[in-house]
């Protein structure tokens, strides 16, 4: 793709939203509805959250927009009665829908995002905010001219570790924080690759329509495999960093109150997963911010051991958070937080097990919908976090250190 029509397709990416002022389909909600809301992506997370909903008494799904037929049945078997579709549009369209749960691809949240917000929808997007640093800071100027309710999916800011840190933090036990190491790993067994999805028979061009899913980009055939598969492939994805780093630096950044990354450097490659995919599976990450902080990412497809964690180091004290043997994103594994005094400096300090309470991430944003307050993980998270992991992308791309001003006008590149 050329330069210019890099450009042009950036100015096109988001296009078709309106007025953001204007909410026309906003219910006014009593004090006994029940929010009605609809999700768009039904896909794999997509059925999560439609199996989440399920817990939250006072959220009803009332429909879901996808634009691949087997999704549908796919739905109906969670939530039975749902009403589907095939074009979102006609979702944003209903008067009796109060809230919109998007759960596509990487790609298309730009175009969710604000086409919900233009629609009067209050919104939970899931997490990267955007494919590139251009729709983010779109969708983040949109979020300030809207007053709807916005929840990013990055739910480990509704849970009882980060609140545990944010107290022990504040408490003074943690001291000077200079650096932030953290790290993510994952082994699949021998010949089945990592986020590899197999095709159904039932992927085919009648059943998907991949005008819709490509969004706008270079025009390709219909490729089945690259659909169920977009984490794979730039065009769609910004991989492992989009797909699982995202919640973790905005939890270091939510726990220590960071501002954007001054410069980012990545390295790593496509080392374990040899099936022709473009986004790396070894992965090392250098943030460096503005308030003499250095946070570090290191991320492998072919080793489990460690689990996932993030360790704050502080001149008074360690907060180690761990999840053995699985990731944050299934919530399958052993998670512990714990705080470590450092003797040299409290030797009276005592290591202390964390115990706050985790709230329900979809049940924080739907409380917030009846009394209009800033959920969890508002956008302006989602756009730190975003851009974060987008410049360490452009890092990687371009095999150099990439500053803050130099990823804000570097060419997002399929
Ligand atoms: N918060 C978390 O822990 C978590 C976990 C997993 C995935 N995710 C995020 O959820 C999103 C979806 O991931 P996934 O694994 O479910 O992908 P998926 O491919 O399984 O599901 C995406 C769905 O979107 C549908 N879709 C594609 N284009 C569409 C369009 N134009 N209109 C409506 N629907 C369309 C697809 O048909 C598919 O059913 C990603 O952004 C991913 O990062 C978040």
């Amino acid at each position: 793709m050329t330069e210019a029509t890099r450009r042009d397709f950036i100015k096109q990416a988001a296009a078709g939203t309106a007025a953001f002022l204007a909410y026309p389909t906003a219910r006014v909600l009593g004090a006994n509805d029940r929010v009605r809301v609809a999700i768009v992506g039904a896909g794999s997370r997509g059925q999560d959250l439609l199996r989440q909903a399920l817990e939250v008494p006072s959220l009803q799904v009332v429909a879901a927009a996808d634009i691949y037929a087997r999704r549908f049945d796919e739905a109906r078997k969670i939530v039975p009665g749902i009403e589907t579709f095939s074009d979102y549009r006609r979702v944003l369209d209903r008067k009796d829908i109060d809230g919109i749960m998007v759960a596509s691809p990487l790609h298309l949240h730009a175009r969710h995002f604000l086409d919900t917000l233009a629609a009067g929808k209050d919104l939970y997007s899931e997490k990267t905010l955007t494919w590139s640093i251009p729709e983010a800071e779109q969708c983040f100027a949109a979020s300030k001219q809207s007053d709807r309710v916005i929840q990013i999916g990055l739910q480990h800011e509704s849970e009882g570790p980060l609140a545990d840190t944010k107290k022990w933090i504040a408490n003074g036990m943690v001291g000077k924080v200079t650096q932030v190491e953290s790290w993510m790993s994952r082994n699949s067994p021998h010949g089945k690759g990592q986020w590899v999805r197999p095709v159904p028979s039932d992927c085919t061009a009648q059943n998907v329509d991949w005008k819709a899913f490509v969004n706008g980009r270079p025009e390709t055939p219909f490729d089945p495999y690259k659909f169920l598969n977009w984490r794979l492939y730039w065009m769609f994805s910004g991989g492992n960093v989009t797909e699982n780093m995202v919640h973790q630096i905005a939890w270091i950044m939510s726990a220590l109150d960071l501002p954007l990354p001054a410069a980012a450097f990545m390295s790593g490659g496509v080392f374990s997963e040899k099936d022709g995919r473009e986004v790396p599976d070894t992965i090392a990450v250098t943030l460096d911010f503005p308030n003499d902080i250095v946070v570090t990412w290191q991320s492998t497809f072919s080793n489990r051991r460690y689990g996932l964690g993030q360790r704050i180091l502080g001149s008074e004290g360690t907060i180690e958070y761990v999840a053995t043997a699985n990731d944050m994103v299934t919530g399958k594994s052993q998670e512990s937080i714990r705080y470590y005094p450092e003797e040299i400096n409290r030797s009276n300090g005592v290591a202390v097990t964390g115990e706050s309470p985790s709230q329900n991430h979809l049940a924080n944003w739907i409380e917030c919908m009846g009394s209009r307050k800033a959920p969890n993980a508002p956008v302006e998270l989602g756009y730190r976090s975003a851009v974060a992991a987008h410049m360490c992308n452009i890092s990687y791309r371009q095999k150099r250190r990439i500053t803050l001003e130099e990823a804000k006008v570097a060419l997002p590149e399929f």
